[in-house]
């Protein structure tokens, strides 16, 4: 492994090689960790670069910030909101219609440690459907693009947070829509990261799903872990557990991360560096800032990796009716015919 050689550092001013004709969808670009990544890969010269944000605001801010890292004219804002699937669908279907490449695909928004709700829309637990279902989704439409670019990368932005969940089985919607408090609702989101990118990783080894078996040239699928870094998602845990909570962010905030110096650098090295394709890293887990490590025991789980698959595709079945990629999950019901179209192989 490179790192061996070079170090554990990867100084994204110094380390991201130039982008020169690369585009980048990074979800989450309006704050945050997300900022910083799309504030670095802007520093490089990319081709283009789509902003996915969900506040107006924020998106607008971001924009603004932008301004001292690169030529803000390469971005592309777009609002979306992952709290409804709907509207996931048309962007993810825009991108696919605007994009001849797609060079990276990050996958970083989120909902932090949080209350239990149900998305108003869809009837999914918000975390679940934002961190998780909506970018399997934005993933699943993009593939051929990120297929048919060399060495293109998706990047989902997990945590170690996703080693602290147990009791979980993947098996029905109602199983999803439990309220099994702040922590453990994020944490099984993140688990569902890592779970997706080795069921993604090993459907690219055996040709499915499109894929090539036979070519080494990406997509490179990994998940990261940014580290502890100081962003609005601490403040929605303090919302969730109120003082004992602030009194620890209070205790904790200054050891975290900046998110743009530090909390940004393991997508990025994910998503940039010409080492994760000499070192063939895919379907892995990596910690700041460039690190591969060995995930969590459920997190290699493959029946737990395959219950996942087919809840989430049979959940958006349900949700948007027909899916555009081909599933593979067969729900016998349309499979008889019985909900008059068959389940969503287009
Ligand atoms: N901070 C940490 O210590 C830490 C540790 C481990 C992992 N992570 C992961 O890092 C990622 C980024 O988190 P962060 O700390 O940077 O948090 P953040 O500052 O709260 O940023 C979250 C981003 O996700 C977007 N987002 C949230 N809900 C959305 C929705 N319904 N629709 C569309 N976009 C939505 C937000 O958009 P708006 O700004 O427009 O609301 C924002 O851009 C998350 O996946 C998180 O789980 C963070």
């Amino acid at each position: 492994m490179t790192h061996l050689i070079t170090g554990n550092k990867f100084d994204p001013n110094t380390d991201i090689p130039d982008l020169s004709g690369k585009i980048y969808v990074v979800t989450g670009g309006s704050s945050g960790i997300g900022f910083g990544i799309v504030a670095h890969i802007l520093q490089h010269n990319p081709a283009k670069l789509y902003l996915l944000g969900k506040k107006e605001e924020h998106i607008q801010w971001a924009q603004d910030e932008l301004k001292k890292y690169g030529d803000t004219s390469k971005i592309v804002p777009v609002q979306i909101e992952l709290e409804d699937l709907h509207n996931v669908d048309e962007v993810a279907k825009r991108l696919a219609k605007e994009l001849h490449q797609l060079d990276g695909l990050i996958c970083n928004a989120g909902l932090g440690v949080g209350v239990y709700n149900e998305t108003p829309k869809d009837g999914i637990d918000s975390h679940m459907q934002v961190n998780f279902i909506s970018q399997f989704h934005l993933t699943m439409v993009l593939l051929p693009l990120l297929q048919q670019t060399a060495n293109s990368r998706l990047v989902l932005q997990s945590s170690d947070l996703h080693r602290a969940i147990s009791d979980v089985q993947f098996a029905s919607l109602a199983e999803i829509n439990r309220d099994i408090g702040p922590t453990m609702l994020y944490n099984r989101t993140k688990l569902a990261q890592v779970l997706f990118v080795r069921a993604m990783a090993r459907r690219l080894e055996k040709g499915e799903l499109g894929f090539d078996a036979n070519s080494h040239t990406g997509p490179w699928i990994n998940a990261v872990h940014p580290g502890g870094v100081s962003t609005d998602q601490p403040k929605q845990a303090e919302d969730a557990y109120g003082k004992l909570a602030s009194a620890a962010v209070a205790v904790l905030r200054p050891l975290m991360k900046d998110p743009v110096d530090e909390g940004c650098r393991p997508a990025l090295f994910a998503a940039t560096s010409e080492d994760i394709v000499k070192d063939k890293v895919q379907g892995q887990y990596i910690v700041p800032d460039r690190k591969v490590t060995e995930p969590s025991k459920q997190a290699k789980d493959e029946q737990l990796q395959e219950n996942l698959w087919r809840l989430t595709e049979e959940i958006l079945s349900d949700k948007l009716r027909s899916l555009p990629y081909r599933t593979q999950y067969v729900d016998p019901m349309a499979k008889e015919g019985l909900h008059g179209q068959p389940a969503g192989r287009q």
